[in-house]
């Protein structure tokens, strides 16, 4: 800042402070210096008791000195702010502590006007008096008033003179102060950070509508992803206050502007916070989905309304109360224009209610990309995760409609990568470059979540760095483990129905299965493979199956896919398994593993799989999500897809799970010995009859 600025700053400053003391002098504590000089409390002891010119306490009160404030900015003034504070965090012409005072003193005396008007109200005058005090272009006396709202209406801006109107009719007591506040304000901050100033000073005056705003980084993403839009329109259909809007507006500046809320006071304080920034705009007080709203965009962003609590009273799926908001930003688009819609990500996980099975948030195909946004982007709603969906204005009018691009933004930033926004940015305007780690297409059919999607195409990195995680976790107990090299590698996947045969289980007849008869058939059925009962308590009589019983093989995996997929090997065969348990069994395993030679005598080749490792891939995390998820029927085993494996690696991965499964089990016989021992001696005690010897007999019989 030049010294120039600086001198007229401080003259704004004084011209303000003059007025402010004429109409009364304003008293401060040494904590309100700290507070609104934005230093802390030690430094205004050490100002006051190294400095001789410290202006004196005007008097004390209880243990507090009270100051005069125009004669602590005006000592200030002679402090200027170090390099690093001097840009301001909002850009405003801030050059010594006395500025800085002076801004705090000012939104303090906004404060004082709570008793008068109630926070909303007391916003909505703040902002009118800025708007007609920018549309004035020079300062307003409140007898003013009522002649610039006339002269904003006769230069045809009625919708805001109106607005202005409403705002500021029947003004009470008091309110020049606030006229001061915003006279000064927009002098030496301008109309744009003056409103903006006044906006985030809402929660302190008691007002609600900041926490309802559009996160900045989303405007950002949805600015990014517009890109440069000379001479096209812009509409938000439920704008709140404006910020999506605004941000978006202030980085591709359209042609023209359109916003709606369906709340008039909010619309009020839209079309004035809009004049300030210079942006004009038709602004509507309707509802966006009742056909209150007629228009057309070339670019529709909506952050539309919904509220996750009342929605568990009230039972509406959250895609059901936001499908309305999607089908309106897409009906407001002109074609080849583009929608932008947030929802929360518990929007995505739905079942299908539209034709064709499509997503009720797919809009008969107009549906483009998903992108899951970073998670704690809300500071207002935290513990909610979004998503951005991108729209078309036509079905299927580039791509295909399996072509929507699903992109795991949250994925991308927790790699730790900075600039999430931009890099998105790039994989929508050049999907075919994206990367298969955070992005992949698919049709719009019940979750859309991309994570959901991308379970297969974890990138390597992210699994080798959990695995040494957990490898170093392992380390003290067992080495051997813990040093199993490994490597990543990109070799593909074959369905389990080409590689192996997938057998159905039986009905068998509950009535005749009995428990603990063990001359009958084992049953491996849901009981077993849940875990409710032990393999072999359950069996049935030869003579009681209804027709030649087909029995498992030993080495066949028996395969459960309901909530989770479920498997185990039958290491002894002989089983009778009851749907809807499966059966897959690996070609010639059983031959393999009884040595026998095949049909030219020679030995038998590894058929390239054992049932440890079939069972362990199977039920990894992601295939067992999969069992009533997006991609898999629920009972349609031959679609997994497993890994290409080389037979080395089969086998050496065989005997690192036999070496974990040995370890699980004398891990797990350690610890009941310990539990066991616990509840021994603990139990012995109880009762009295035991007691532990003190090496030191003596010292403390009665320690209790
Ligand atoms: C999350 S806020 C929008 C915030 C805004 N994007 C911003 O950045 O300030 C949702 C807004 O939708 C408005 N709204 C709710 N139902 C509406 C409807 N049917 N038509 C138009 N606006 C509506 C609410 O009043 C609220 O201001």
């Amino acid at each position: 800042m030049s010294e120039t600025d600086g001198n007229v700053v401080r003259e704004v400053a004084m011209m303000q402070m003059d007025r402010a003391e004429r109409t009364v002098t304003q008293l401060v504590t040494m904590t309100e210096i700290a507070e609104f000089a934005e230093v802390r409390r030690p430094t205004v002891s050490n100002w006051r008791r190294r400095h001789p010119d410290f202006p004196n306490a005007v008097r004390e009160e209880g243990q507090s000195a009270l100051f005069d404030s125009a004669e602590i900015a005006r000592w200030l003034d002679a402090r200027p702010l170090p390099p690093t504070l001097l840009a301001g965090g909002d850009g405003e012409r801030l050059a010594t502590y006395g500025d800085v005072f002076r801004r705090g003193l000012e939104l303090r005396s906004l404060g004082a006007l709570r008793d008068t008007l109630h926070g909303d109200r007391l916003l909505a005058v703040a902002l009118a008096l800025t708007a007609l005090r920018v549309l004035a272009g020079e300062p307003l006396t409140l007898d003013g008033v009522p002649d610039g709202i006339r002269h904003v209406a006769n230069s045809g801006r009625s919708g805001e003179a109106q607005a202005l109107a409403r705002s500021l009719r029947e003004l009470p007591d008091g309110i020049e102060r606030l006229l001061d506040v915003v006279n000064a304000l927009v002098l030496s901050a301008g109309g744009a950070r003056a409103v903006e100033r006044l906006l985030s000073q809402a929660d302190r005056l008691g007002s609600a509508n900041r926490q309802n705003a559009t996160p900045e980084v989303v405007s950002d993403l949805v600015a990014a992803l517009v890109g440069p839009m000379a001479g096209l329109t812009l509409l938000d259909p439920a704008a709140g206050l404006g910020s999506l809007l605004l941000r978006v507006a202030g980085v591709v500046t359209p042609a023209k502007v359109q916003a709606a809320d369906v709340d008039e006071a909010k619309a009020d304080l839209l079309r004035c916070r809009l004049i300030c920034h210079g942006l004009p705009a038709e602004v509507r007080g309707v509802d966006a989905l009742l056909d209150g709203l007629s228009a057309v965009a070339d670019v529709v962003v909506v952050d539309p309304p919904f509220n996750p609590l009342d929605r568990r009273t009230n039972g509406v799926p959250l895609a059901a109360e936001l499908s309305p908001w999607a089908e309106a930003a897409v009906r407001f688009l002109r074609p080849g224009g583009r929608a932008f819609l947030l929802v929360p990500l518990a929007a995505l996980r739905s079942t299908p209610t539209r034709p064709g099975g499509l997503h009720p948030l797919a809009v008969d195909g107009t549906l483009r990309a998903v992108i899951q946004l970073p998670r704690r982007l809300h500071s207002f709603r935290v513990g909610v995760e979004f998503a951005l969906l991108v729209y078309g204005s036509q079905p299927g009018e580039h791509r295909q409609l399996d072509d929507v691009l699903f992109c795991d933004a949250d994925r991308y930033t927790a790699t730790g990568v900075e600039g999430w926004v931009a890099e998105v940015a790039g994989w929508l305007s050049m999907p075919d470059a994206a990367p298969a780690a955070f992005t992949c297409r698919g049709q719009p059919r019940r979750s859309l979540v991309p994570a959901d999607r991308l379970t297969d195409l974890r990138p390597a990195a992210f699994e080798l760095a959990r695995l040494r995680e957990a490898q170093i976790a392992l380390h003290r107990f067992e080495p051997e483990l813990a040093d199993l090299p490994v490597e990543p590698q990109t070799r593909g996947y074959r369905t389990v129905g080409e590689l192996f045969t997938v057998l159905p289980g039986r009905k068998a007849d509950d009535s005749r299965i009995r428990t603990n008869d063990p001359t009958g058939l084992p049953i491996i059925g849901v009981a077993e493979l849940t875990g409710a009962v032990a393999v072999g308590s359950r069996s049935i009589g030869t003579l009681d199956l209804s027709d030649a019983a087909e029995v498992t093989y030993a080495g066949d995996v028996v395969v459960l896919a309901a909530d989770k997929i479920r498997a185990m090997v039958d290491e002894a065969g002989g089983s009778i398994v009851q749907s809807p348990a499966q059966v897959i069994r690996i070609p010639g395993f059983v031959d393999y593993q009884q040595g026998r030679p095949d049909a030219q005598g020679r030995p038998r080749e590894h058929p390239g799989m054992t049932p440890r490792v079939l069972a362990a891939l199977l039920t990894a995390p992601r295939n067992a999500g999969r069992a009533t998820g997006s991609l898999v029927r629920r009972v349609d085993l031959t679609r997994l897809v497993l890994p290409r494996l080389k037979t080395g690696e089969v086998v050496r991965l065989d005997e690192v799970l036999a070496t974990i499964e040995e370890s699980r089990r004398g891990a797990a016989e350690h610890l009941a010995a310990i539990e066991r021992i616990q509840a021994a001696l603990v139990a012995g005690v109880a009762e009295g009859a035991l007691r532990v010897i003190v090496d030191n007999d003596g010292v403390s019989e009665e320690g209790s």
